[in-house]
């Protein structure tokens, strides 16, 4: 067997707040897996109770069959994790914040100045080995912090929405670096609220909601199988939208409206495009994609909150 991340029947519960709601999911050694879902779905939570950071309520989560509860330390040593939040040292330098982490898993620091070193040339970052944190652009401290996670030589990566905030570049060159440790047989764990970013990067992800996975597959397969290949979006404040939603209907389309939209998702929608030619500033005609995922499963957009 190939599994190297196994989470079964996983529950957590913050007081009475169901966070995580029984999630199960494998995930094979080498694999690049997506945690995606709107804000407060549970993606953090799964997250730290994978790197021993926050205990299970129930159900169990192990690494290379090594319970998550039980041996914290050999898991911690070969993880590296990416927080969502930016938490370096702001008192040390570039430099000094990969060496201090360095400590946490007992390197030597002959050791610890090379991988740091390295790391620091691989973010292109060398340049800014003596600088301070505050001094560092976003997107710098985003890399500072991959480089740090990788300084243990981890086999399994936890990634907690890496790239958010940055710009296209500098997304482009974290997804570079993502595929070449990909490509050396490291693990990737990813939550990702950039449907694009989730498209490229991962063999297969869950969508989760609520605490609770609602799809599970390769994103290539899951966006054909629920949301169809083409989908409409229609400003509803700017056209009448009258006979247009019989029409999709009778295409047996799925039609949802979330505030001033119209989204309209099926395999042929040519015809109620023709419908709305005369409308075509409200109409936006594209390919589906794991945004429309989620709207024809939960009937929200991932960007409304729970
Ligand atoms: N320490 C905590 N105490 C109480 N509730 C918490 C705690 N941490 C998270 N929660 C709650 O658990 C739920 C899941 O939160 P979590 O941070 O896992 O979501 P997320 O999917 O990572 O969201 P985001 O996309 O905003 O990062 C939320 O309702 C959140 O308010
Ligand atoms: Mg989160």
């Amino acid at each position: 067997m190939n599994t190297i991340i196994e989470a079964r029947d996983v529950v957590k519960r913050y007081k009475d707040y169901p966070a995580v709601r029984g999630v199960s999911f494998s995930i094979d050694k080498g694999e690049c897996f997506g945690l995606l879902g709107p804000n407060g779905a549970g993606k953090t939570t799964i997250m730290r109770m994978l790197c021993c950071v926050s205990p299970l309520t129930s159900g169990t989560l192990k690494i290379s069959g090594t319970d998550v509860g039980i041996h914290q330390r050999e898991i911690k040593a070969i993880i590296g994790v990416v927080p969502q939040e930016n938490n370096l040292d702001p008192d040390l330098t570039v430099l000094q914040n990969l060496i201090v982490h360095a400590r946490y898993f007992d390197i030597s620091s002959r050791v610890a100045q090379e991988r740091a070193e390295s790391l620091l040339e691989i973010f292109q970052l060398s340049e800014k080995k003596q600088s301070r944190i505050n001094t560092l652009s976003g997107g710098m401290k985003r890399r500072l912090i991959l480089a740090r996670g990788l300084i243990n030589n981890p086999t399994v990566l936890v990634l907690d929405e890496p790239t958010t905030g940055l710009d296209p570049q500098a997304r482009h060159f974290i997804w570079g670096r993502l595929r070449q440790l990909k490509s050396q047989g490291i693990t990737v764990l990813i939550s990702s609220h950039y449907m694009d970013e989730a498209y490229r990067l991962c063999d297969r992800l869950i969508i989760l909601n609520n605490g609770e996975v609602i799809a599970e597959g390769r994103p290539a397969e899951l966006v054909p199988r629920y949301a169809g290949r083409e989908a409409l979006e229609i400003d509803v404040s700017r056209t009448g939208v009258d006979g247009i939603l019989e029409k999709a209907e009778a295409a047996s389309a799925f039609i949802q409206r979330v505030e001033d939209t119209v989204y309209i998702l099926g395999n042929d929608l040519e015809a109620i495009r023709s419908e709305l030619r005369e409308h075509s500033d409200a109409v936006l005609y594209r390919p589906t994609t794991l945004e429309d995922v989620f709207l024809r499963l939960t009937g929200r957009t991932l960007l409304q909150e729970q």
